[in-house]
Order: structure tokens, then sequence, then C-alpha cells
């Protein structure tokens, strides 16, 4: 892990790859950046927090497992190969009652918590 990308930027970001360096949950970690945006690759399990992010959308990729995102109106219930873009000013809560991997993709700097903060806020700019 590091605070910056790697110097190979010519080879293939293999994701199952990346995914098998992540042992904690809910720790975002980038694996590459496009503009001002990042892919971020995480592993969530079991409940997050309600929260919302004001100045942004965030995307989800769900690439193993199942993912709830659970909405004030309902949830999104997201299997593997499939996406759901979290509108900004959205209050959700990502759930998940086993593993799932997923690939968020939002601008940098964006906090996990968004305005909540607080002990599950993780840190940001953190590579595999
Ligand atoms: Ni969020």
């Amino acid at each position: 892990m590091s605070t910056s990308p790697s110097p190979a930027v010519r080879s293939p970001i293999n994701l199952a790859g990346k995914l098998a360096l992540i042992h904690e949950h809910w720790a975002p970690r980038v694996v590459a950046e496009m503009n001002d945006y990042q892919f971020k690759l995480v592993k969530f399990h079991g409940d997050f927090v309600w929260h919302t992010h004001e100045d942004t959308d965030e995307t989800f990729i769900v690439i193993h497992g199942q993912l709830r995102i659970e909405l004030r109106d309902g949830p999104v219930i997201l299997n593997a190969g499939e996406l759901f873009v979290v509108p900004k000013g959205v209050e959700h809560k990502p759930c998940a009652d086993q593993e799932v991997q997923v690939m968020l993709i939002e601008p940098r700097g964006v906090l996990n918590t968004g305005d909540q903060g607080g002990e599950r806020t993780a840190t940001n700019d953190l590579w595999i």
C-alpha cells in the first residue's frame, strides 16, 4: 500500500489481484485515477452508516457478492456485474449480509462517511 500511484502506468490493473490484497472491510483502496476521479476497490461486510455526499454522485459497481444500498425510499439490491449511481444529496447506507467486493468511482477527496464523519471515516488516497 502506498499514497501514490504505481510507476508501472502501462501495466493493466488486475482487479482480482488487487482485491486479494485487501483484508479489511470498509477500507477503500485506490487502484486508478481518471482526471479528478478515483477508482477504488473495497470489501464491505455488515452495515455502514447513513450518510450523504452533498457535492457529488457516487458510483457502486459490484464485482463479487451482493450489495444492498439502503435509501430512504427503499433499498437497491446490486448483484455481481451491476452498477448503481447514488445521486448527490441522496442519503444512503451500504449494507452487505455477506462479504461483497465493490468498485467505487468518485472524485478524489470524497469521504466514505460523507457529511457524517466519525470513527468509520476511512483514510483517503491509499493505493494498492
Ligand atoms: Ni457514500
